[in-house]
């Protein structure tokens, strides 16, 4: 327990269940259980690994995650109900330190949903929280829509749970509807009138439909919340969730004002920002805050001057601070081994000498088509989804014909199960053209849902990124690849997508372990 006296703020996060659920955001197994770990290793509390009854695979994370975790607390979460509950506490059962977060909307709306007399929720809060306390010690409750409970019902309904054995009592803003004033109200008038307040610690959940997600987490902290939830990028529902390395930094940076701390090693946070990015196929907003590619970025000359002065002159915290190189001097196409590995190194990437020789070529091939590597570029060539050696389906060949006259044309070539296979198809556009000719090729049912395209640094030769998303029957899968010219990662990405969609088939198949 960490009661509202202590300076020391749990981190929760909860990248693999709220962020995980925005649509679109679907991550495979493989990819949750690395994200658990880059969490487990940067110092995160608590990781809400998933919904262990909302299906198999949901359950398979949360155990798997349950079963690898270090220093983390584990936890899942279950609706009001004893199913849900045993569910959740099966697939947390091999944490170290294991969390069962259960909820129920308590504001008038959400009460309207089950169709639930005020007594009739309080005694299921009850007869839950208890049920669930008595399959773990560690148990986390939730009044979803808290901050449009009614106050006189709010404190009332805690006040069971804490009863019930709850240990942690969490405050959702579940729509994005506080302000930070209110939010820190609503913690204080809580911890004031909720008999038992003090032997547990308060949560705070925000959403940012309202873009306060941060500003009203921070708020509940000073009036007592010892715990933020929060997801990596502030992944998350509609406007996403309190973004982790938002607080954690303003902790960090404004401890004058704000003398609180976390445990997280800040220096992981780029680096796991950049992996929930590609693995999520929700790309970082270039101006958005700590993380963005232009946060630490200093364009004007007056800027630019004023930094060469002194950096404090424009920054307020290091690059270094969440691991990002200090300078960013390019490589060509005479750097060598070593030069790379020790860039790789200073961008957070670790590589086994077998790794780095398979990246080294890779890397000359990019040095070969453009003059300057620079750090964005071998980002993009350490995050690109292609993996050629364990992939079904590869591109071989692509030559496009465009012009001004429709329809363009692309004459493909794919190695599929290692048997090459060629085609020539027209598009409204080279893309269309390629996509059809992949198609055509290995005919699928899947329908692209996005389509998105990213310069990865400035000028002609820059490297594009190209990120799809595709569904086929609910399962949603993500393909990115870059490459200096747009249709080949277009073509790549596509294809990554289809391989990520032929494992994830492999996976569901009914006999599949
Ligand atoms: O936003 C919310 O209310 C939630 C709950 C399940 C805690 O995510
Ligand atoms: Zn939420």
């Amino acid at each position: 327990m960490t009661n509202s006296k202590s300076d020391r703020v749990l981190i929760f996060d909860t990248t693999l269940r709220d962020g995980e659920q925005s649509p679109g955001a679907t991550m495979t197994h493989d990819e949750k259980l690395e994200i658990a770990e880059m969490l487990d290793e940067m110092g995160v509390d608590i990781i809400e690994a998933g919904f262990p009854i909302a299906s198999e695979g949901d359950f398979q994370a949360v155990s798997d995650i349950a079963r690898q975790s270090k220093n983390s607390t584990i936890c899942g979460l279950s609706r009001a109900n004893f199913k849900d509950i045993d569910r959740c506490a099966e697939a947390v059962r091999k944490a170290a330190r294991p969390r069962i977060h259960t909820f129920i909307g308590t504001s008038p709306l959400h009460r309207a949903i089950p169709n639930l007399t005020r007594d009739e929720m309080a005694d299921l809060i009850h007869e839950t929280v208890s049920h669930a306390r008595n399959l773990v010690d560690d148990v986390q409750w939730s009044p979803m829509d808290a901050t449009r409970t009614e106050h006189d019902y709010l404190c009332r309904v805690i006040e069971i749970a804490i009863k019930a054995g709850a240990t942690t009592i969490n405050i959702p803003d579940t729509v994005g509807y506080t302000a930070p004033r209110e939010s820190a109200d609503l913690i204080r008038m809580l911890i004031d009138r909720v008999p038992g307040a003090d032997e547990i610690t308060f949560a705070t959940h925000c959403h940012n439909d309202l873009g306060m997600a941060t500003a009203n987490a921070l708020a509940a902290v000073e009036a007592g919340a010892r715990q933020i939830e929060c997801t990596i990028n502030g992944l998350g529902e509609r406007a996403g969730n309190t973004a982790l390395e938002e607080v954690v930094m303003a902790l960090k940076v404004r401890n004058d004002i704000m003398p609180y701390k976390t445990q997280v090693d800040t220096t992981r946070i780029m680096a796991i920002s950049r992996r929930v990015a590609q693995v999520s196929g929700f790309p970082v907003q270039f101006n958005k805050a700590i993380v963005g590619k232009n946060a630490f970025a200093h364009e004007s000359g007056i800027h630019q001057d004023g930094m060469l002065k002194n950096p404090e002159n424009f920054e307020i915290m290091r690059p270094e601070d969440i691991g990002l190189a200090g300078t960013s001097l390019p490589l060509g196409k005479h750097s060598g081994r070593a030069a790379l590995n020790a860039k790789l190194k200073d961008l957070g990437f670790d590589v086994g000498d077998n790794q780095l020789k398979d990246v080294f070529v890779r890397f000359k091939e990019l040095a070969d088509s453009k003059k300057e590597v620079f750090d964005d570029d071998l980002i993009a060539l350490m995050t690109d989804g292609t993996d050629s050696a364990n992939d079904r389906v590869q591109v071989k060949f692509l030559r496009v014909i465009c012009g001004t006259e429709a329809p363009q044309s692309a004459d493909l070539t794919l190695e599929i199960d290692g048997v090459d296979h060629q085609k020539t198809a027209t598009g409204d556009g080279p893309v269309d053209a390629t996509f059809n000719a992949i198609k055509g090729l290995f005919p699928h049912e899947a329908r692209l849902q996005l389509y998105q395209v990213h310069a990865v640094t400035e000028g002609t030769d820059a490297q594009a990124t190209v990120s799809v998303r595709m569904e086929e029957s609910g399962k949603i899968v993500t393909g990115q690849s870059s490459d200096t010219d747009t249709v080949v990662a277009s073509a790549k990405a596509y294809v990554n997508a289809l391989n990520n969609l032929l494992v994830r088939r492999e996976k569901t198949k009914p006999d599949a372990v």
